[in-house]
C-alpha cells in the first residue's frame, strides 16, 4: 500500500493573511487538509463540484485505493472475502467491524432469518402499483413506507433499536425485492422460508411457482452470493453519501435507505448494470462493436459506453477482475450461450486497446459483468439495480450505524457559489 505523504500542515495565503490548516491522516490513503476553519479565518468557502477532492467524514468501514485497484472491507482484501466468505458474514463484518466467531454468526443469521417477513399490509402497497411499474420505483416506495410499521422502535439513541433497524433492513430487502418482481410478472407472493439460507431463500422467493418445485442451481446461488459480496460496500459513493446526508438530519434509517436506493437508481451509479444490458442489446451484433466505440468517443453523440470508467478506479476495478472470471464460469456451467456475451467480450477487447479509453484509463467496471451474470440467472433487466440495492444495504446500514456514533456528527449542509441576480425590487404584474 502506498505511504501517505509526510505533509502535516498546509499554509494558505488569503490576501495578506496566511492561514495554517492542519492535515488529517487516516490509517491508509491520502492526507486530507482540514478546511473547516477557512470561512471564519478568510471569509472564503471551498468549491468542489462532485466532491472529487473532498472527504465528508471519517470512516473505518471500507478503503479504496483507486490507482492500485485495492478494495478492503474492514481491512480485509475483497479478493479474500470473495473467495472464502459469504454475503451474510460480510454484512456482519461491515456492521460490527470484526469477523464473527461461530456463535456470533449463528446468532446474526438467526436474527436476519427471523426478520425476513413483511407485514401483510405491504401487499396493499404493492397492489397500488401498475403491473409495469419499474421495480426500483416500487422498492423506493415500499422502503419509504417501512418506518410507518415500526414507529414504536424509532428511538435511535438506543443502540439496540439502531441494530434492530439495521437487521430488519438487511433481512427484508430480499423479501421486498422478490415481491416487486412477482408483482411485475403477476405471480402470487412467496413467504420467506426459514430453512433456507439468505441467497437461496431470495432465489426461492423470486422464482418458485405454485405449479412446481424449484431446484436452485448451486452455481447460481454461489454467483449471486459473490455479486452481493462485491457490491456490499464502496465507501462514500453517491448512494452511501446520500444515506449519510439524510442520516445527518436525524431521519429514520428506513427513510435513509430509501433515499440511498433512489440515488442508486441513476445510470451513472447503480443503474449502470441495467444500462449495460440495454446497450449490448442495442449494439446487437459483434460486428457493430467498433461503431459503438467510435460513437462513445464522439462527445457530440452524448453516448458513453455503459460499464466503462469509474470515478475512483483509474487503473482497474478489482471487483471487475473477480467477476469477469465468475461470469465465464456461470455461462459455462449453466450452459448459457448468450450472443450478448460475444458483443460484451468484443466491446471489452475493442475499448481496452483504443487510445481514447487507454489514455483516460476507462476500464470495464463491476457493472459491465454483473448484468451478464444476472441475465444468465434469469433475473429480468429491470431488477438488476434492485439486486445491487439488496447487496449495498449491508454497506448503507453499516455507514448509518457508524454515523450515529460519530462524535463529529453534524447535519450535512454544503454551501454554494451564488450565480443569480443581485438584489432587485419586486415589480407588480401590471407594470411588468
Ligand atoms: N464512455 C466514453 N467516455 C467516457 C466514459 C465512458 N463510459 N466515461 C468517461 N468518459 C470520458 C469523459 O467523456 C471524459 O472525457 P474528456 O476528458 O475528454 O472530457 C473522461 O472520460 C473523464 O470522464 P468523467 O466524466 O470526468 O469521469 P468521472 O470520474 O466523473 O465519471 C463515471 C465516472 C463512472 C460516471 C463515468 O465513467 C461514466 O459515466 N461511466 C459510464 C457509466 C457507468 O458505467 N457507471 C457505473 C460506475 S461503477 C458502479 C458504481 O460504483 O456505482
Amino acid at each position: 500500500m502506498s505511504e501517505p505523504s509526510a505533509i502535516d500542515q498546509v499554509t494558505l495565503n488569503a490576501g495578506d493573511k496566511a492561514v495554517t490548516l492542519p492535515v488529517a491522516r487516516g490509517t491508509l490513503g491520502a492526507p486530507c487538509i482540514e478546511i473547516a476553519k477557512l470561512p471564519k479565518e478568510t471569509g472564503c468557502f471551498t468549491y468542489d463540484p462532485g466532491f472529487t477532492a473532498t472527504a465528508a467524514c471519517r470512516s473505518a468501514i471500507t478503503y479504496i485505493d483507486g490507482d492500485a485497484g485495492v478494495l478492503l472491507y474492514r481491512g480485509y482484501p475483497i479478493e479474500q472475502l470473495a473467495k472464502d466468505s459469504s454475503f451474510l458474514e460480510v454484512a456482519y463484518l461491515l456492521m460490527n467491524g470484526e469477523l464473527p466467531d461461530k456463535q456470533a454468526f449463528t446468532s446474526f443469521e438467526h436474527d436476519v432469518t427471523h426478520h425476513t417477513m413483511l407485514h401483510e399490509a405491504f401487499k396493499g402497497f404493492l397492489d397500488g402499483f401498475r403491473h409495469d411499474a419499474h421495480p426500483m420505483s416500487m422498492l423506493v416506495g415500499m422502503l419509504g413506507s417501512m418506518a410507518s410499521f415500526y414507529h414504536n422502535d424509532l428511538d435511535y439513541d438506543d443502540p439496540q433499536q439502531r441494530r434492530l433497524a439495521a437487521i430488519r433492513l438487511i433481512a427484508k430487502l430480499p423479501t421486498i425485492a422478490a415481491a416487486c418482481h412477482r408483482h411485475s410478472v403477476g405471480w402470487p407472493l412467496r413467504y420467506p422460508r426459514n430453512n433456507l439460507e439468505y441467497v437461496n431463500r431470495f432465489l426461492h422467493m423470486m422464482f418458485e411457482v405454485p405449479s412446481g418445485p424449484l431446484e436452485i442451481n448451486p452455481v447460481a446461488a454461489k454467483a449471486l452470493d459473490l455479486l452481493f459480496i462485491l457490491h456490499a460496500d464502496h465507501e462514500q459513493n453517491a448512494s452511501t453519501s446520500t444515506v449519510r446526508l439524510v442520516g445527518s438530519t436525524g431521519a429514520n434509517p428506513y427513510a435513509c435507505i430509501a433515499a440511498g436506493v433512489a440515488a442508486l437508481w441513476g445510470p451513472a451509479h447503480g443503474g449502470a448494470n441495467e444500462a449495460v444490458l440495454k446497450m449490448l442489446a442495442e449494439i446487437g451484433d459483434a460486428k457493430h462493436v467498433q461503431s459503438a466505440v467510435d460513437r462513445a468517443k464522439d462527445k457530440e453523440s452524448g453516448f458513453r459506453l455503459m460499464g466503462f470508467g469509474h470515478r475512483v478506479y483509474k487503473n482497474f476495478d478489482p471487483r471487475a477482475k473477480i467477476i469477469r472470471e465468475m461470469c465465464h464460469q456461470v455461462l459455462e456451467e449453466l450452459g448459457v450461450n448468450d450472443p450478448l456475451l460475444e458483443v460484451a467480450m468484443k466491446l471489452e477487447e475493442a475499448a481496452l486497446k483504443d487510445d481514447y479509453f487507454v489514455q483516460r484509463k476507462l476500464y470495464p467496471n463491476v457493472d459491465f459483468y454483473s448484468g451478464i451474470i444476472y441475465k444468465a440467472l434469469g433475473i429480468p433487466t429491470e431488477m438488476f439495480t434492485v439486486m445491487f440495492a439488496i447487496a449495498r444495504t449491508a454497506g448503507w446500514v453499516a455507514h448509518w450505524l457508524e454515523q450515529q456514533e460519530d462524535p463529529e456528527f453534524k447535519i450535512g449542509r454544503p454551501r454554494q457559489i451564488y450565480t443569480g441576480h443581485d438584489v432587485r425590487d419586486y415589480v407588480p404584474v401590471a407594470k411588468r
